[in-house]
């Protein structure tokens, strides 16, 4: 199952896997992004089910895991949990109201609780189970104007270390992937306007941003470098491996 496979990373990392050999559980809200991802899976020859839920509802979760297990044959062999929100960009903590504060937690941290309350169980009684959330590098230290989702990514790392100490003993193992900035849609339409704005092309808007970050590789990050990572953890290499974080940041987290 992966989660937020509507769009941006959590899409690319349904469609990789599928790639895979996967047969794909994809979860989202937005049911026509997901049958969008849906039909590339089954075009790749493998099977999808669309899950439309939200991540920080218990009952819409619940709902979702039946719906998913029934499909599988009561199977679940990888879970990841790409969605996430950021929720507002700017109010310092004094000015960032609760309700903002609780609604990027719920999504953030409260969604994987959920996902993986109800699928570890599932994979400790097969014997074997990766899990992968994906973090972010604010997450890794802290971050003025972002205390509300860099406080849900520190949680993130709390959550998946603690479970991975639980569920060890049954071969299931659970990793944070935390990436920098991903030049998903989002930014590279920020660096698009920005390039228009300043006369400059696209790729000098870029190179100022990683430049700016002191990115010791001075490439920016794409979706396809969190999705490598994520094969990895789920492939042969991630057999040993628990209780981690990997920062996929082009260097900057150093
Ligand atoms: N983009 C970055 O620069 C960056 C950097 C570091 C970490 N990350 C993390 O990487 C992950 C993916 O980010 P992205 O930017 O690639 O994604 P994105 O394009 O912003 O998509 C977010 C996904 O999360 C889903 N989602 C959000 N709220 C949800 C909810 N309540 N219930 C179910 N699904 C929900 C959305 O689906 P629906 O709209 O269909 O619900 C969508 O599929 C996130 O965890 C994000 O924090 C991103």
């Amino acid at each position: 199952m992966v989660t937020g496979a509507s769009s941006g990373t959590g899409r690319d990392i349904a469609i990789a896997l599928a790639e895979d050999g996967c047969d794909i559980g994809v979860l989202g809200r937005r049911t026509d992004a997901l049958e969008e991802t849906a039909r590339r899976i089954r075009a790749l020859g493998r099977r999808a089910c669309v899950l439309t839920a939200d991540v920080s509802d218990e009952q819409s979760i619940e709902a979702a895991v039946e719906v998913f297990l029934a499909w599988s044959g009561g199977r679940a062999d990888v879970l990841v949990n790409a969605a996430g929100v950021t929720g507002p960009l700017g109010p310092k903590v004094g000015e960032l109201s609760a309700a903002d504060f609780d609604a990027v937690m719920a999504t953030n941290l409260r969604g994987p609780f959920l996902t993986m309350s109800r699928l570890l169980p599932v994979m400790c009684r097969q014997g074997s189970g990766r899990v992968v959330n994906i973090g972010g590098t604010h997450g890794m230290r802290g971050r003025a104007g972002r205390a509300g989702y860099a406080s849900s990514k520190w949680a993130l790392r709390g959550l998946t270390r603690s479970a991975a100490l639980e569920v060890g003993a049954h071969g299931v193992t659970a990793n944070v992937v935390a990436p920098g900035a991903i030049a998903v849609e989002r930014m590279r339409d920020r660096w698009a306007a920005q390039a228009l704005e300043q006369g400059v092309s696209e790729e000098v808007v870029r190179e100022r941003y990683t430049a700016s970050l002191g990115m010791a590789l001075n490439r920016t990050n794409e979706t396809a470098d969190v999705v490598a990572t994520v094969r990895f953890l789920v492939g042969e290499g991630g057999r040993n491996i628990t209780g981690q974080e990997i920062v996929v940041d082009g260097g900057v987290i150093v």
